[in-house]
């Protein structure tokens, strides 16, 4: 064979060993081109009829042909290992046992406020929510704050210049729906607030907190202390206790704070409720008439009740946390105890 040939039975046995897609069909062009009958053997014997001045050049391409496809064909067969396409279909078994893949699960604090929105919900309030970077109108001002109030103070808010703060509350949000909405009015916020708090066990610059507005006719205490009766129930347990006690809030009239009763010792005294069988949950009130009037409601027909509620606080009864420092540490140790 001449040397132009051997180069192109070259190639085609290069291409061939390198398309072939299992162990057989590699084993087939290994025979066919350099098994003792193969194609190789028989140019390498025809050598010696060409005429001598073609021979050096011929019995070089084919000595290259040899080692070249040799070459190829280990390598192949290491990549294709001892797959040989039939066997590969019978090689799966589904008995064995699968590659599990531990699934995540929401974070306590996402848990807790998609339970208070599913309790509320079947009170029929609907979400509303609001910006976490607020102006000082909507923050302070339209929620009664008298300018000289400690809470405007850049010690305890988070200031970004003379108008715009992080929101220390998610009562903003009752100003921003009223305004844009009518009574009745029944809506729960949930959200992240910032204060400028120093981070202990029981305090972080940033929380989350629910706020609850329901603005009708004839709404009054006895609602508020109801419902928030009613959540407690459902989030808690039956046998949980609701304290209310005065309070003052610029934007609600008269205001109280409400206690859940601890969860844990049941009301008698433990760690979690610093021995006083009690948690504070939030601020409430009657919506304060001078709130209405900011948002151009008739404060002598309509009445009204808020609450806020400290999410952190609950999910910290509820599941006995003694830090809300673990709540955000991001330990999955920890995460993967409350998975629910
Ligand atoms: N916004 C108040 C707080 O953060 C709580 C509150 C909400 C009080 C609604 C009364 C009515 O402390």
């Amino acid at each position: 064979m001449k040397a132009e040939d051997i180069l192109a039975l070259k190639n085609e046995a290069e291409q061939e060993l390198k398309t072939a897609k299992n162990a057989e069909e590699l084993e087939k062009a290994r025979i066919k081109y350099l098994g003792r009958k193969g194609l190789l053997p028989e140019i390498m014997k025809g050598l010696k009829t060409l005429p001598p001045e073609e021979r050096p050049d011929a019995g070089k391409y084919s000595n290259e042909f040899k080692s070249a496809c040799e070459a190829l064909f280990t390598s192949r067969l290491a990549e294709l290992g001892t797959d040989n396409g039939a066997e590969q279909k019978d090689s799966f078994d589904p008995t064995l046992p699968g590659q599990w893949q531990t699934s995540g699960s929401v974070h306590p604090i996402t848990a807790i406020i998609a339970e208070a929105v599913t309790i509320f919900s079947s009170l029929g309030f609907t979400i509303a929510d609001g910006p976490d970077i607020e102006t000082e109108y909507y923050n302070f001002d339209a929620l009664n704050t008298p300018d000289d109030h400690p809470s405007r103070d850049t010690q305890d808010t988070f200031w970004l210049d003379d108008k715009m703060l992080l929101r220390t509350q998610t009562s903003p949000v009752q100003i921003r729906v009223m305004e844009k909405q009518k009574p009745p009015v029944r809506i729960i916020a949930p959200g992240r607030c910032y204060r400028r708090d120093t981070t202990d066990a029981t305090h972080s610059a940033n929380f989350q907190q629910i706020e609850g507005l329901y603005v009708d006719k004839n709404v009054s205490m006895a609602d508020l202390k109801s419902d928030i009766s009613y959540f407690a129930r459902r989030m808690m347990g039956p046998n949980v206790k609701v304290r209310f006690r005065p309070h003052f809030f610029p934007f609600t009239e008269p205001s109280v704070e409400y206690d859940f009763s601890c969860h844990l010792c049941r009301g008698k005294g433990c760690r979690i409720c610093k021995q006083s069988g009690w948690i504070e949950i939030s601020g409430a009130g009657m919506v304060n008439p001078k709130v209405f009037q900011k948002v151009g409601y008739d404060p002598e027909t309509t009445a009204g009740y808020a609450f806020g509620m400290g999410v952190e606080r609950i999910a910290m009864i509820k599941f006995g946390i003694p830090d809300i420092r673990m709540l955000y540490d991001n330990d999955i140790r920890f995460l993967r105890q409350l998975a629910l």
